[in-house]
């Protein structure tokens, strides 16, 4: 079935991607997995700014109000008419129920109307599916598999085992905190706007991170999870302990700090999975903090297999990333009939389970 991500040029299969699980609301149509023709997102980021968060009631009646003009647009930016689409990938889950349940309405609806098939997708693993899609058509996705891939996230810090586009084995995630929502969380106790982590790395560029001494995980060798809870406790009992507000240099010390302890943690836990998988070819890396840059050169020094990360406007949550691996659940599963499969949404508190890895 690995052969099924191998891309032809002489069928065009272009799918509608939708996204509304957390705070944007995203269309994008793509062509054969990789092509995109258009990708439209609306950001709620600065409506949910003046509460520090995202406020689930807010978020969901925001995509209500943006969610048709947005398929317009991206029906226009790629001069397609709706009826030319093949088929409708639409976020399933893990997300914020409201907003999952807007996306998925509003596809179901087209799909019913239209008589197209809808595909339910996986929200995190989607995003890996953003890493590829600067490849190019030409690409062999075949060359990847078996491949490690890391999805972090405001809501996971996933790793992955990958024998093919659509196979994916959780080997470690966060027990704790996700990596993202450890950058917010200490942005706002750092008097950072919301999302932080953007503003961290933004400060730390001006920071020496050998300034502050931050606590490291004590970690098993062998042992494959994820944990942020200390590290942010850490930094909540340093911030109280000032007596008046850090200089800027100080400022940016202590980002610069935070975040290499922050990376380096993901960066340790990459390498003992190279240890225990020698197998894999290649590196995903994707979700919105697979935009830092300081993450990408850790990465790219420290580990030795081909890397791939997303252009870097699709690193945070789009529909292109839906459409991509919509479009490779649909090879795989070929004639499935979509309209009889589980059609809920999934919420955040379904969790996937851990694998066990030997070591
Ligand atoms: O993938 P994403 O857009 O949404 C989720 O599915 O969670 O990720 C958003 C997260 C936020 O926590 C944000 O602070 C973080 O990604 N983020 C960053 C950077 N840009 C976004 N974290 C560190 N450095 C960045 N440059
Ligand atoms: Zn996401």
């Amino acid at each position: 079935m690995v052969g099924a991500a191998k891309r032809t040029k002489a069928e065009a299969v272009l799918v509608l991607g939708i996204e509304s699980s957390c705070d944007e609301t995203a269309v994008a149509l793509v062509r054969n997995g990789c092509e995109i023709l258009s990708s439209s997102v609306s950001s709620q980021v600065l409506i949910h700014a003046q509460f520090g968060g995202v406020v689930p009631e807010v978020a969901a009646r925001e995509h209500l109000r943006a969610i048709n003009q947005l398929l317009g647009e991206t029906l226009r930016q790629a001069q397609t008419k709706i009826a030319d689409i093949d088929a409708i990938a639409v976020t399933q889950g893990p997300g914020l129920i409201g907003a999952l349940l807007v996306g998925i309405a509003y596809a179901k609806g087209l799909a019913i109307g239209l008589e197209k098939p809808l595909i339910p997708v996986d929200h995190v693993h989607a995003h890996v599916h953003g890493a590829l899609l600067g490849l190019g058509s030409d690409f062999d996705l075949d060359a990847l598999w078996p491949c490690l891939s890391l999805v972090v996230s405001g809501g996971h810090t996933n790793l992955y085992y990958m024998t093919g586009p659509t196979r994916f084995n959780l080997i470690a995630s966060s027990v704790d905190d996700a990596c993202g929502e450890c950058f917010d969380k200490v942005a706002k106790m750092l008097g950072l706007p919301y999302p932080g982590g953007v503003h961290i790395e933004r400060l730390a560029r001006n920071g020496d991170h050998r300034k502050v001494l931050m606590p490291k995980l004590v970690e098993r060798k062998s042992q494959l999870f994820f944990s942020y809870s200390g590290l942010k406790t850490h930094l909540a009992n340093l911030i109280r302990s000032f007596s008046e507000a850090p200089s800027a240099q100080d400022l940016a010390d202590i980002c610069a700090s935070f975040q290499e302890e922050a990376l380096r943690h993901i960066v340790r836990k990459l390498v003992v999975a190279r240890q225990l998988f020698p197998a894999t070819k290649s590196l995903l890396v994707a979700g919105g903090v697979a935009a830092n840059q300081r993450l990408r050169d850790l990465i790219r020094e420290e580990i030795d297999i081909p890397a791939y990360f997303p252009p870097q406007s699709f690193c945070a949550d789009n529909a292109a990333m839906i459409a991509s691996y919509g479009y490779h659940l649909w090879r795989e599963h070929g004639p499935m009939n979509y309209r009889q499969i589980d059609w809920d949404a999934y919420s955040r508190y379904k969790f996937e389970e851990v694998e066990a890895v030997n070591g």
